[in-house]
């Protein structure tokens, strides 16, 4: 472990030494290589970015977002519950503000989401009568995507329809307006935003009988005549449980429809899950107990270890797919901010991502990036 440190030290000593280091008030980050500029050939690397780094109140993630990342997503800003608190009141603030931090930046902005059953504002919620889910459907994606056309990159248009076996998720939107919502939902967003791509966004389309279901759905929206210009697998998985071979059979299977392939929410979760199985619908929690968090003070070396070698396994593979491959988003820029330390559980100590609490760059950087010099 200290040899391995010690010679990628030694190497990033030097990418230091050709780089003026960036002074933030009174601090100093040094400036180490960068993901964007290192796959910049291959694909784009995003982060989901919270309300403080849009409104660029946090000085490290104000220097690191725009050195690392060619691409952002909202994490929050967009979804329904914010943009849109009630029926005729919309608030493009924060929105406004990612879509200006993009355009600053030379950074492309990924807008999420327009349609997803979750993060929906309560006068949704509780909407009885059919007429006004399709009056709230068409105001919603009329007015927010129009707003951005020309401006924003890609929509995720649609996120997580699917139950796990393929069907369509019973939500408000299927039980109202019936199955070709989804349909509907890409026609009105290719008609409000014509310059941007559209995609369809979901976990666990990986594993083959719900990417049965999204293969159906897409080739649903193409024969339709429709436009989906992508689609994203979120990719919340966990160390040591990484699905290396539905990923790899996911990717051929999805870019054989002709659509951009993403992974779009990508973190690995170091922490047990209650119910030992790998989903991320945000509806599941469960109680916090101290032996579900067993790293509150730092993570061990061997866990690192791991960590880090799975996600160069993962790069590994995006690489060998990289003429499929259009993006590749993590689910936050540094540990400290991921919704893994909330979700299941409220309260844990999680470490799924490639900056640490302090922003620095942890193993698994370094072996992301150790790839690509040997390429
Ligand atoms: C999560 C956010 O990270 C949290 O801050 C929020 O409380 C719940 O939603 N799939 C998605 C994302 O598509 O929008 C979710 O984001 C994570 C799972």
């Amino acid at each position: 472990m200290i040899r391995y440190n010690l010679k990628y030290q030694l190497f990033f000593s030097l990418l230091i030494l050709l780089n003026t280091n960036s002074v933030i008030g009174q601090q100093s980050i040094p400036q180490t290589a960068s993901l964007k500029s290192i796959f910049k050939k291959d694909f784009l690397i995003g982060a989901a970015l919270n309300t403080k780094q849009i409104e660029d109140k946090d000085p490290k993630s104000a220097v690191l977002i725009p050195q690392q990342f060619s691409a952002i997503t909202p994490e929050n800003c967009m979804k329904a519950e914010v943009i849109h608190p009630t029926w005729d009141m919309y608030n493009f603030d924060l929105a406004d503000k990612i879509v200006a931090y993009g355009q600053k930046h030379h950074i492309k902005v990924n807008g999420h989401t327009l349609i997803w059953h979750s993060q929906l504002p309560a006068f949704v919620r509780n909407m009885q009568n059919a007429d006004s889910v399709k009056q709230f459907f068409n105001n919603h994606i009329n007015t927010v995507a129009s707003r951005y056309d020309g401006k924003i990159f890609s929509w995720d248009v649609v996120n997580e329809a699917l139950e796990e076996d393929g069907t369509l998720r019973k939500s408000i939107y299927s039980q109202k307006l019936g199955e070709n919502y989804i349909v509907e939902a890409f026609r009105l967003a290719q008609a409000a935003s014509p310059k941007s791509e559209l995609y369809y966004n979901d976990y666990n389309i990986e594993q083959p009988t719900k990417r049965a279901g999204a293969i159906a759905l897409i080739k649903k929206i193409q024969a339709a005549g429709v436009r989906i210009d992508g689609v994203g697998i979120q990719g919340h998985w966990r160390v040591n449980h990484i699905p290396f071979k539905d990923i790899e059979e996911s990717i051929i299977a999805f870019a054989a429809l002709g659509v951009k392939v993403m992974f779009t929410e990508l973190d690995l979760g170091v922490l047990s899950n209650p119910w030992d199985k790998d989903a991320a619908d945000v509806s599941q929690t469960a109680q916090y107990s101290e032996k579900m968090n067993p790293y509150p003070n730092g993570l061990p070396d061997s866990v690192q270890t791991q960590l880090a070698n799975n996600y160069e396994e993962l790069f590994k593979l995006f690489l060998k797919h990289k003429d499929k491959i259009s993006r590749v988003t993590f689910w936050g820029v540094s540990d400290g901010q991921s919704w893994l330390n909330g979700w299941p559980i409220r309260g844990r100590t999680n470490y799924p991502l490639l900056f640490d609490r302090n922003f620095d760059p942890k193993p698994a950087f370094y072996k992301i990036v150790a790839l690509k010099q040997k390429d």
